[in-house]
């Protein structure tokens, strides 16, 4: 018999679809014994209700006052997928009402409201407030994290990741909330982006002391969707370059990379991690192969190029030969989430959490050194 996790879902675009899709499919995964169960569904836009009234049959409820979905006893976890100038009232109101949360990226539009969000968090210890991304739930990025974990690096040479798209190389794309620095945020690709190219990193305490930033914004105005042009102020693209110190160790270069104009490139999340004994990299462009380089000194330096197939962090009904994709990851992730809801951290069926709020809260610290450092280091 598995335990069901009630929950509300705020914000029903890309994402509360994909979190509906998930729960549908939850009998995919084998060994669960918790699972989520869709009670409420709230948008401020009526428009979204249709998809969710014929699809999601356990819904009692459909809203455009969230409020609505946090005064109810039978709904214990929000999932919050809402545009980022709204996050820090909506997610302190969530916790306040005591309900668990995952929250999208980037938790805040800024720093400022990170902060609140983590106020609201310290006041509120009970609540599992836990932050979306799932990218690193592919087999590549699980096997990657199982091996920092299990296995000697050595000496950690350079660690690179990166989140790239390219859908806004067209320049005749329409406008939307992502692309307008009042909705999106000063942090621009940033903050859309750099929680899928850190967590991993974070997770392993390589958060950089030091951060120089490239930004760039490459097309400056977009069609406003009624024949007209406006700006498009927000930052395209993001190069970080930080540098890890290791206490009683040494000092690495990490770079990640979040872009929205990297022709060709559609989600493409990657992870390189070098060090002196071994080395891995991944990326979802190939998302069966992982390479990886294991070095004994003197020894041959050869790249393997394993075709992983379908090894996920929880037990599915697919077969082992066939591919993994992005629904795959949201499922795992989502996994994740209930598993340690249900069973604490210590307890769950494998190592690897979602983000947690102290790592989005590094996130923004690394973001607002970005744009410090791209002000003043680049110009001139
Ligand atoms: N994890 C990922 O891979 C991933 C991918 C895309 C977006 N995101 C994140 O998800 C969040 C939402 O992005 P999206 O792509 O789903 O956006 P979206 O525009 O598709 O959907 C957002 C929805 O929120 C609704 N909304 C706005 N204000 C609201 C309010 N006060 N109450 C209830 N609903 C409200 C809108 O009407 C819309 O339907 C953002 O934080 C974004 O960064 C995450």
């Amino acid at each position: 018999m598995s335990t069901e996790i009630r929950f509300g879902v705020i914000g029903l675009g890309l994402m509360g679809r994909e979190f509906a899709s998930a729960a549908a499919r939850w009998i995919h995964l084998t060994d669960l014994d918790v699972r989520p169960v869709l009670i409420g569904a709230c948008d401020t836009s009526e428009k979204a209700f249709e998809w969710f009234r014929t699809n999601v049959t356990s819904l009692r409820i459909l809203t455009t006052n969230y409020q609505e979905l946090l005064a109810r006893d039978d709904i214990d976890a929000i999932y919050c997928a809402i545009p980022h100038h709204l996050h820090a009232q909506v997610y302190c109101d969530i916790i306040r009402a005591g309900k668990h949360l995952l929250g999208e990226k980037p938790f805040g539009i800024d720093l400022a409201a990170n902060e609140k969000i983590t106020d609201a968090i310290r006041q509120n210890p009970k609540v599992l407030v836990r932050c979306s991304s799932e990218l690193p739930f592919y087999p590549g990025g699980i096997a990657i994290i199982r091996s920092l974990l299990e296995e000697d690096f050595g000496d950690i040479v350079e660690v690179e990741s990166g989140l790239l798209h390219s859908s806004d190389l067209n320049p005749d794309k329409p406008i939307n909330w992502k692309r307008i620095i009042e909705f999106n945020g000063e942090y621009g690709c940033m903050g859309d982006l750099g929680m899928h190219a850190l967590h991993v990193p974070l997770r392993f305490g390589w958060f950089p002391s030091r951060v120089r930033a490239q930004l760039t914004k490459i097309v400056k105005e977009r069609p406003d969707g009624k024949g007209g042009k406006v700006p498009c102020k927000t930052w395209d693209n993001a190069t970080i370059f930080g540098e890890v110190d290791l206490p009683g160790s040494h000092s690495f270069p990490i770079t990640f990379h979040t872009k929205r104009i990297a022709p060709g490139e559609t989600n493409t999340w990657f992870l390189k991690v070098i060090g002196t004994k071994r080395s891995m990299a991944f990326s979802t462009k190939y998302p069966r192969t992982l390479q990886v380089m294991e070095y004994k000194s003197g020894g041959v330096q050869a790249w393997q190029q394993i075709d992983l197939g379908y090894q996920s962090a929880y037990a599915t009904i697919t077969g082992g030969i066939f591919e993994f994709g992005f629904t795959d990851s949201i499922l795992q992730m989502w996994a994740a989430y209930c598993d340690e809801l249900a069973h604490g951290r210590h307890d769950m069926q494998q190592p690897f959490y979602c983000a947690t709020p102290e790592e989005a809260h590094q996130t923004h610290l690394v973001f607002t050194e970005a744009l410090r450092s791209h002000a003043t280091a680049w110009k001139g």
